[in-house]
């Protein structure tokens, strides 16, 4: 597998980064994470539109304008063994000697790989998953999606320890989202899900959820919604990159509506996965 370091392409390994990283040592950068069919990524523009705004909020000079994210990320893809991939992106703020404030004049680190996508099997997506809940612990600024992921991967391990695929995230007595998934909610026939703010990663399929409920006349609302509601759900599903729409049909050991994956989850991934086979060919 090649992988991007720094302006030059390489095998995965033989790229090295030193060990003063601020990456490394403070968890100091931001991500992507961008899903590619058939060797086409699936809304590169947003995911870099995304990266940007994490670079802003970190107030790190994004190193290379979207033409030359787009041509860099585009030979990478070419450049692998595997149609399908998922194409990782990470800026740090570089290598310094260890000291929290920024260091003048360092150089972002800058790193992509494309991995074989790996998506659910469709017997999985049949069956849908389970989930458990948890205090949402994490700083204030969820929006950002940074590479120090600590409490996120807290909360995914405490779901898989118990055989689960995601930990639902509480606030205040309020949703935010998953470990590492945004989450709907569908009541009495309307989806739900909770507004973009800084409690939550906005995820290009959240946005896409939501743009094709609009198109489809699927009647859905943005709002705050509480913890009586999530567990009152109809159905649940949790959305990303590479779960795509993935129904949840057990929350902390209770059957969730029926208990198996609902109609309108059912609908919406088939409403997904022909959105994604025509910008595909477009
Ligand atoms: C915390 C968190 N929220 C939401 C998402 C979903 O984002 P996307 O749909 O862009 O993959 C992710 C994806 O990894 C995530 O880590």
């Amino acid at each position: 597998m090649n992988v991007y370091l720094n302006g030059e392409f390489l095998p995965l390994d033989q790229a090295r980064v030193p060990v003063l990283d601020r990456g490394f040592v403070f968890g100091d950068g931001v991500y992507e994470m961008v899903p590619v069919y058939d060797r086409h990524p699936f809304r590169l523009d947003e995911h870099l539109r995304r990266l940007q705004a994490s670079l802003d909020a970190i107030r790190l000079a994004n190193p290379y304008p979207v033409e030359t994210w787009r041509e860099r990320a585009l030979q990478l893809i070419a450049s692998q063994a595997f149609a399908d991939q998922s194409l990782y992106i990470q800026v740090t703020r570089g290598v310094a000697p260890r000291d929290h404030a920024f260091p003048p004049g360092a150089v972002p680190t800058v790193f992509m790989m494309a991995q074989p996508l790996v998506t659910a099997r469709p017997e999985q997506k049949a069956a849908g998953v389970c989930a458990i809940t948890a205090p949402d612990v994490r700083w204030l600024r969820c929006n950002i999606k940074a590479v120090s992921l600590l409490a996120n991967v807290l909360a995914r391990q405490q779901a898989v320890d118990v055989g689960c695929a995601e930990t639902i995230l509480l606030r205040d007595g309020f949703l935010t989202e998953g470990a590492a998934s945004n989450i709907f909610v569908v009541r009495n026939g309307v989806l739900l899900t909770p507004p973009p703010s800084h409690l939550m990663l906005t995820g290009i399929t959240y946005d896409v959820v939501l743009e094709l409920a609009a198109a489809n006349g699927i009647a859905h609302e943005v709002r705050e919604i509480s913890e009586a509601e999530v567990r009152a759900a109809d159905e649940l599903w949790m959305t990303s990159s590479t779960k795509e729409i993935m129904a949840i049909v057990q929350l902390d050991g209770q059957p969730v509506g029926s208990g198996v994956p609902g109609p309108l989850a059912q609908r919406m991934d088939a409403l997904y996965q022909s959105f994604k086979q025509q910008v595909m060919r477009a």
